[in-house]
């Protein structure tokens, strides 16, 4: 909020100086809706584009890695890559194997031992892992 209302302050400044017609309470209005509307879109434009840094590894993940692999690329062409799976889904089919309602042999058992909090730190660090 204090970055907000400096920002406005600071574009109100530039647009007296700029000589835009701010002087009257109309065109200051316009200038500072133009000016929202510009730093809105760069801090999204920001956003959107700035990579998400992997997050590490949870004590949960240790048991993965045999079978999905150290950085969630599996060896084997049976058992699937988790690595930038989407997060809801993963945690759906973790859950959906815990509660036996998608039956595989190993995972039924391995999703056995695994809490709802566990599901979302493996969820979130499988998920942001580059495929
Ligand atoms: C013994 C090997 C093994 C281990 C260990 C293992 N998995 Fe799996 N996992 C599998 C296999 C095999 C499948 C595919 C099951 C199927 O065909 O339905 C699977 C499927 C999954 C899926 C579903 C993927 C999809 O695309 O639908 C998720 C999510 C998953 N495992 C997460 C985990 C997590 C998290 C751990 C560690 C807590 C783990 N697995 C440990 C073998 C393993």
């Amino acid at each position: 909020m204090k970055i907000w209302i400096g920002a406005l302050g600071t574009t109100a400044n530039l647009c007296r100086k700029m000589s835009l017609p701010c002087g009257r309470a109309a065109g200051k209005a316009l200038c500072l809706a133009a000016a929202m509307f510009f730093f809105a879109g760069s801090a999204w434009g920001a956003k959107s584009q700035a990579p998400k840094p992997p997050l590490s590894a949870p004590a949960s993940a240790a048991s993965c890695v045999g079978c999905h692999g150290e950085a969630g690329l599996s060896a084997n062409s049976l058992w699937p890559n988790l690595a930038g799976q989407k997060r809801d889904y993963l945690a759906k089919q973790l859950k959906a194997f815990r509660d036996q309602d998608r039956v595989d042999p190993m995972m039924n058992a391995i999703a056995q031992s695994l809490s709802d909090s566990d599901i979302e730190a493996l969820t979130a660090y499988y998920s942001s892992l580059k495929p």
